[in-house]
Parts: C-alpha cells; sequence; structure tokens
C-alpha cells in the first residue's frame, strides 16, 4: 500500500447559524508513505478543517479518508479514537501541553492513552531526540517557545504515528526556531519514514517538503 492517507471527494460543511458553511468542497489529495506534504493557502481557505479531518479528529459531510488502509470516514467515534491513538501524531501552532505536567510526563500521555506501561524511557528516548532530554523534569512555562514545540514534536513522535499532522508548527517561533524545528520534521521523515502534512504560512516551512498543495477557498488549487 503506497498512500498513508487519502482523501476522495471530500466535503465539509459547518452549520453556523443554522445554515451550512462549506469549508472543504470536493478535495481529492494523497499522502504516499514517506511523504513530506505542505498544506499552503491564505487564512480560512480550509487547511485546519482538512488536518483535522485527516486525522480522524471530526467527519467529513461526504466523501472518503482512508488513514493506512482503514476507511475512517464510515468509522464510529470509538474506533476513530483508538486509530488516532494508534497512527496519528499532531503537532498543534499553540503547542497544547498541559501545564500542570512535567516535560517527561507530557511526552508519556499519549503513551499512557493507548494503555502502554513502563513509558519513562520511551519518553526519555523521544526527548534525547530532539534534545530536551535535561529538560525532563522541568514545567511547560519554564521553557521558550521553541523548547515547547520541540516536547509537542516528541509527544507527537512517541507512538511512532505513521502519520504526522502539523499545523502552522513554526508559526509562533523565530526564523532560527523555525529552521530547527523544520530541519527535526525532514528528519523524522527520512529517520522514521513517518508521513507528513503540515499546514504552513511560510514559504521556507514550504520548501521543506516534497510536494507542497496549494488550497483555496475550501478547494485544491490544481496550478
Ligand atoms: N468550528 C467551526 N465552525 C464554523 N466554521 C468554522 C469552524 N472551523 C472553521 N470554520 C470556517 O471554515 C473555514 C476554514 O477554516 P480553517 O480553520 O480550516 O482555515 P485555515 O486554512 O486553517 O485558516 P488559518 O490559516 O487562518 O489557520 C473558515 O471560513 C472558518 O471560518
Ligand atoms: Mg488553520
Amino acid at each position: 500500500m503506497m498512500s498513508i492517507l487519502s482523501l476522495e471527494h471530500v466535503s465539509k460543511s459547518y452549520i453556523t447559524d443554522g445554515a451550512p458553511v462549506p469549508a472543504l468542497r470536493d478535495v481529492s489529495l494523497v499522502v504516499k508513505r514517506g511523504e513530506f506534504v505542505a498544506l499552503v493557502g491564505r487564512s480560512g481557505c480550509g487547511k485546519s478543517t482538512l488536518l483535522n479531518l485527516a486525522g480522524a479528529m471530526d467527519f467529513p459531510t461526504s466523501g472518503k479518508l482512508t488513514l493506512d488502509g482503514v476507511v475512517t470516514s464510515s468509522l464510529g467515534d470509538a474506533e476513530l479514537t483508538r486509530i488516532r491513538c494508534n497512527k496519528v501524531g499532531f503537532i498543534f501552532q499553540s503547542f497544547q501541553l498541559l501545564p500542570t505536567l512535567s516535560v517527561v510526563e507530557n511526552v508519556e500521555l499519549p503513551l499512557m492513552l493507548a494503555g502502554k506501561h513502563d513509558v519513562r524511557e520511551t519518553a526519555l528516548e523521544k526527548l534525547r531526540w530532539v534534545e530536551m532530554e535535561s529538560y525532563a523534569a522541568r514545567m511547560p512555562y519554564q521553557l521558550s517557545g521553541g523548547q515547547m514545540q520541540r516536547v509537542a514534536i516528541a509527544r507527537a513522535l512517541v507512538n511512532s504515528p505513521a502519520l504526522l499532522l502539523a499545523d502552522e508548527p513554526t508559526g509562533n517561533l523565530d526564523t532560527a526556531t523555525g529552521d530547527m524545528i523544520l530541519n527535526l520534521l525532514r528528519r523524522v521523515v527520512s529517520e522514521q519514514r513517518t508521513s507528513i502534512l503540515m499546514a504552513t504560512h511560510s514559504v521556507e516551512a514550504a520548501a521543506m517538503a516534497d510536494t507542497v498543495v496549494h488550497m483555496r477557498d475550501g478547494a485544491v488549487a490544481t496550478s
């Protein structure tokens, strides 16, 4: 199986004030195994909506989604949660580390949610990977933005997801730190053969990807 993710004629409307507002219109897209895809386009064009659907965090209004060979668009909540825990890692623009957990506890969380035991060593190994092991006992508020984002990446990778979804992963960072994060993502693709789908406004970030997909008004632009 060549593709880790495929969308076939996927549409998504949100209901706002009782009326459907289209956010995605007939989107078809494939992410191959080991491919790094950047999703670019203006604010509001549907990038986050697409990532949420790809990560089985929301349901499409119509169309078919396949994640690692499983048709997710026809599954119920419980099955989606299981797939999400096992196959997908998320990196959010705002990091979303849990403030009451230490760095290493944040990274352990996906493993605990997946029912794993003896999670400390696996979490520390991923922290080593993003060069944050020496910060394991710190609390998130004691970190810089770039350090938080590296912890968030460690957390997203700790379950060895087949697909990493990144929503503006460098959006809140200075250029040098952003470059470091992008190089890390590149390494994830080459060393772990993880596939990445990354939404970004940044030209530098898009340049790191193998493939750039342009979106406009909820559709994939054929440029
Ligand atoms: N929960 C929601 N309810 C109603 N409308 C929504 C919701 N989430 C997004 N939208 C609308 O769907 C469209 C696509 O939004 P989306 O967040 O996917 O855009 P985006 O490309 O990620 O934008 P940005 O670059 O600003 O993050 C927008 O018009 C937005 O207002
Ligand atoms: Mg967005």
